[in-house]
């Protein structure tokens, strides 16, 4: 199938990355692009992106025409992922900035303003260098104008056939707006009703792309499920029932290029399942960057995260210290997010030196390495749509402990002490306790029965996460979309 798609999303690794939609974003389309697909990703230049030779300006006069009849003059430049091609839309007004969608803990209040910008200036780079995509793919909330304004203001160009697939990757973000927004972005206001953008007297972008789009998609099949309920549905789950026949829930794979043992750049000594001994290298470099003890024998317990209640790592930074005083464990922290999390890691680091050791900030090359140095992961998520860390961790040999959450559960297997088998710890209840008890039952593995972490190692390191299986779902969603589009639906 060698389908032309068009990417819209606010992050593409390596350009720009908040989280793991940034790695998606890139994996899954360099990944088409091999298969011979023609791949775009449209997404926009913010100041933070490092300006490399490769990257050229394609576009330099193109029109973004906004509702209330504005018209902007923006740039688009063309840089290579893989066979992939990224579109960067230059527009200094919205995008430079430091910040993806906030800076210094705020929101940006623009942001409704700014990523209907981003949908409109896409599909407008569309009509005016006459590439017409077959499927046009959303990304989030920030996207989520894009399928409306297909099936509203555009319907009658060229684009107008275009089939629409939407991906949620975290349904608590849904870009809640004052309607002006919609007016600013050009969609009709007999758009603004409860079957279509409106939610609660407000703007909801998220809601409008779910109504408006072919297909949806989410990022595993257990959060497919669980989005369809209260409990994780964010007040979305009715809709999400309504269209459950139109929604699938495909795991995100990962790029092996980026993550990758036996190759990484980043880490201290290269590793496989046929010689481990650069991961005890990875250990003994990552506690001395950390200012950890240097010890083999201790287990490190390695975290990268985003530090917010999604995350769940609150409850770490409650039993931390009684963690690290009742059993001999250390701990790896790399995360940013709310300030109380990073103040209370920061303290704990102080309070405990050698045995809490905490990062704060946004470094993908201490990320790598404490993947490749701990022992063990930790990701107590309230949620987890998807999660690439627990994978990434399998895949560097250091044992995921998580909740049994979204697609946590669709990639770890339990531990069964009768057995040996399964490839990590997981836990239901998101308390204090259940993570303490969890975490006791990883730290008395390790120290008694360690024949066990090492076959449950071989099994997390054997597992494929590539994105075969999941590429050639994705493939079925997009045919099945253009079908139905293409049949007027
Ligand atoms: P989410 O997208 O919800 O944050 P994922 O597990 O899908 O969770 O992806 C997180 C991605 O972001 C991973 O690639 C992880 O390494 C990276 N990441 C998160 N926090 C940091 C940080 N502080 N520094 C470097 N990388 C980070
Ligand atoms: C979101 C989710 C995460 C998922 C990522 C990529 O940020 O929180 O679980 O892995 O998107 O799809």
């Amino acid at each position: 199938m060698k389908m032309k798609i068009l990417m819209i999303s606010p992050e593409c690794a390596p350009f720009s990355k908040a989280g793991g939609l940034g790695d998606m974003v890139s994996s899954i389309s360099k990944r088409f692009a091999e298969a011979g697909c023609d791949v775009k990703i449209f997404t926009p230049l913010y100041a933070s992106v490092k300006r490399s030779g490769g990257m050229k300006k394609q576009m330099d006069n193109l029109s973004v025409h906004m509702g209330l009849g504005l018209e902007y003059g923006a740039s688009v430049w063309s840089a290579p992922l893989g066979r992939a091609e990224a579109l960067l839309l230059e527009f200094n007004m919205y995008f430079d900035r430091p910040g993806i969608y906030n800076y210094n803990g705020a929101d940006y209040s623009d942001n409704g303003g700014r990523f209907a910008f981003m949908c409109r200036a896409a599909l407008d780079w569309c009509l005016q260098s006459g590439w017409i995509p077959d499927v046009v793919h959303c990304h989030d909330w920030t996207a989520g104008l894009a399928p409306v304004l297909l099936n509203t203001s555009l319907r009658n160009s060229p684009l107008g056939g275009c089939a629409s697939v939407f991906t949620i990757h975290n349904l608590q973000h849904q870009g809640i707006f004052d309607k002006g927004v919609l007016e600013y972005a050009g969609v009709p206001m007999s758009e603004f009703r409860s079957d279509s953008c409106e939610a609660y007297g407000s703007l909801n972008m998220m809601k409008g792309g779910l109504y408006n789009c072919t297909k949806i998609t989410t990022v595993s099949p257990t959060y497919a499920g669980e989005i369809r309920t209260p409990a994780y549905g964010c007040g979305l789950d009715g809709l999400l029932r309504f269209r459950g026949a139109d929604l699938v829930g495909i795991l995100n794979g990962v790029d092996s290029e980026a993550w990758n043992p036996e190759t990484d750049k980043l880490i201290a000594a290269n590793y496989s399942l046929a010689d481990m001994s650069g991961k005890a290298e990875c250990k003994k470099a990552l506690q001395k960057r950390m200012g950890l003890k240097a010890s083999p024998k201790i287990p490190v317990f390695g975290v990268v995260s985003r530090l917010y209640s999604q995350k769940g790592l609150d409850l770490l930074a409650r039993i931390a210290a009684e963690l690290v005083s009742h059993m001999d464990i250390q701990i790896a922290l790399l995360g940013s997010g709310e300030y109380w999390q990073e103040r209370a890691f920061s303290d704990l680091t102080a309070a405990y030196p050698g045995k809490i050791s905490a990062y704060i900030g946004f470094d993908n090359e201490l990320a790598h390495q404490i993947e490749a140095g701990s022992d063990f992961f930790l990701m107590p998520s309230r949620f987890e749509p998807c999660g690439l860390n627990q994978m990434y961790s399998m895949m560097y040999g250091s044992l995921p402990v998580v909740r049994s959450t979204g697609g946590l559960c669709d990639t770890v297997d339990q531990y069964s002490e009768a057995t040996g088998s399964g490839d990590g710890f997981r836990f239901s209840d998101p308390t204090c306790e259940a993570l303490y008890n969890t975490i006791g039952w990883a730290c008395s593995t390790w120290y008694d029965r360690p024949g066990d972490i090492e076959k449950m190692r071989r099994s997390g390191m054997s597992k494929d996460f590539s994105w075969g299986k999941s590429a050639e779902k994705y493939a079925l969603v997009y045919k099945w979309a253009v079908a139905a589009r293409s049949a007027g639906i």
